[in-house]
């Protein structure tokens, strides 16, 4: 065993290691299966379906999968086995993870009790299993999953490749204009007209405000099929009927309208919510998310899974509180490391409007991302028109505005987490902020400053 691998297992929290089978062929790299099972004898069934094969070498753990396992894998994995119950939710966060971290390329084969029932296989498989195996382990299912693992590995990286981004779009507050921006964002990257090369599958745009979503009415689409269509058919939620409940626009984007009535925010499941951006990843290039403005289990699972999240906010004390608060929230529920854009839309310029935006950077903690100035005629008859900003007038601020958002989002997926690069300006307010995020203390430094803040942060709110 390599240092690496060592210390991975001894980081992961798994218990003990069992003796490795090496089934290494003469010639050739073999396939190297890590299995990390719950039992002893799982990990004997394992090794014996492991020897029967050519070609793959086998090292089985006993133990439970840890988050550090899954965000550090040992080096050199071709192939996982994780023993869980899909049943139990933290375990299903593994497996998620599990397709987000360093591993999302590498074939994964679920070993799951016998009393799994279909719709919990099927979602096993919408997150991208490549094989579920049931208790008793039997070495002839076991095999063929191996063998299945070691085809899909060649083709997976390829796979990992076509998997489309998620970009979340969360207001902080209503009418700071999130649909607006989530609606002509994704008209932009339908069109191809935003300089992203290859979006080949298209770009969607899902509206999960399911009481107040307006994306179809923005674009002016018929909305009498879409989530709603959607959450009622979960049970057999597959590529197709994802297709099937969306509306096309002329941009070339693909919408799934929010529910026409105003449904319980409880509506939606969180396993519906997986499987729906599962297939949506498969099916898209970039998967737009329209946000409500509460927080749930499920939008938190969407906020999880994204690979970034745009903020939107207009100035104004309460747009920062809301903003704050939203940033805040997203700290506390281990959100932080989720990639996230800062967008000041409607922003009017005026005398010292740039010392305004400094001020609330400062008390945000970090700076904005990208700023779209308020033309309320230009929006207000793209609205009402159901077009794209540029069929109303080309080359506009606000389209122009929106230019960093889309590169942003273009980009996302291989972005570091916005954090770091907010420490790295350092020498002004935002460092110490972030420091007190980090437990050193805070936000008192800018705030002893003479100068006047409306936006300062205030204390217990
Ligand atoms: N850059 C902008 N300039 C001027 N007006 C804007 C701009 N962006 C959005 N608006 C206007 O703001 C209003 C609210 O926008 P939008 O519906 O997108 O907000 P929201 O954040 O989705 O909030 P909610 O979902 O609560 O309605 C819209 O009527 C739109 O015309
Ligand atoms: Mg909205």
């Amino acid at each position: 065993m390599t240092d690496g691998r060592r210390r991975a297992r001894e980081e992961t929290g798994v218990i003990r290691q069992n003796g490795a089978v090496d089934a290494t062929p003469a010639a050739g790299k073999p396939l190297f299966l890590l299995a990390v099972m719950s039992s002893e004898p799982a990990c004997q069934a394992v090794h014996e379906a492991a020897a029967t094969l050519d070609g793959v070498r086998c090292e089985a753990w006993v133990g439970a999968p840890s988050p550090a396992f899954t965000d550090a894998p040992p080096p050199e994995v071709d192939a996982v086995l994780l023993d869980l119950d899909p049943d139990d939710v933290g375990a299903m966060t593994v497996v998620q993870r599990l397709r987000a971290g360093p591993l999302a390329a590498v074939p994964v084969i679920v070993a799951a009790p016998a009393t799994t029932c279909a719709a919990t296989m099927r979602r096993l498989f919408h997150l991208g299993m490549v094989d579920v195996v049931l208790h008793p382990l039997r070495a002839s299912d076991l095999h063929g999953a191996l063998v299945r693992a070691r085809a899909a590995g060649t083709g997976m990286a390829g796979a990992q490749e076509r998997r489309g981004r998620v970009v979340a779009f969360l207001k902080a507050g209503g009418g700071a204009g999130a649909t607006t921006l989530a609606v002509q964002a994704g008209c932009l990257l339908a069109a191809g007209d935003a300089g992203t090369a290859g979006e080949a599958r298209g770009v969607c745009l899902l509206d999960f405000d399911v009481q107040a979503g307006t994306a179809a009415l923005f674009l002016d689409l018929d909305d009498r099929v879409g989530l709603a269509d959607l959450l009622d058919a979960a049970d057999r939620l597959d590529g197709e009927l994802l297709r099937s409940v969306m509306t096309r626009h002329d941009s070339g984007l693909h919408v799934l309208a929010a529910p026409r009535e105003v449904l319980p925010l409880d509506v939606v499941a969180p396993e519906v919510v997986d499987d729906c951006l599962a297939l949506a990843r498969c099916a898209y290039d970039t998967v737009l998310i329209d946000l409500p403005g509460a927080w749930t289990a499920w939008s938190h699972r969407i906020v999880q899974n994204a690979d970034l999240v745009v903020l939107v906010m207009q100035m104004g004390v309460d747009g920062v509180r809301r903003a704050r608060r939203h940033i805040e929230t997203m700290r506390r529920h281990g959100l932080d490391g989720v990639a996230l854009c800062l967008v000041l839309n409607r922003h009017r310029r005026h005398w010292g409007h740039r010392a305004e935006v400094r001020e609330v950077e400062r008390a945000l903690g970090r700076p904005f991302d990208c700023i779209v100035p308020s033309d309320f005629a230009l929006v207000r008859e793209a609205i009402d028109r159901g077009v794209p900003l540029h069929a109303v007038r080309r080359r506009s601020k606000v389209e122009s505005g929106l230019r960093r958002l889309l590169a942003m989002i273009a980009g996302a997926g291989g972005m570091p987490p916005h954090g770091s690069v907010v420490l790295q300006r350092g020498g002004n307010g935002l460092r110490a902020i972030n420091s007190k995020a980090a437990g050193q203390g805070g936000d008192e430094e800018w705030k002893s400053r003479p100068t006047r803040r409306p936006y300062a942060a205030t204390p217990g709110r």
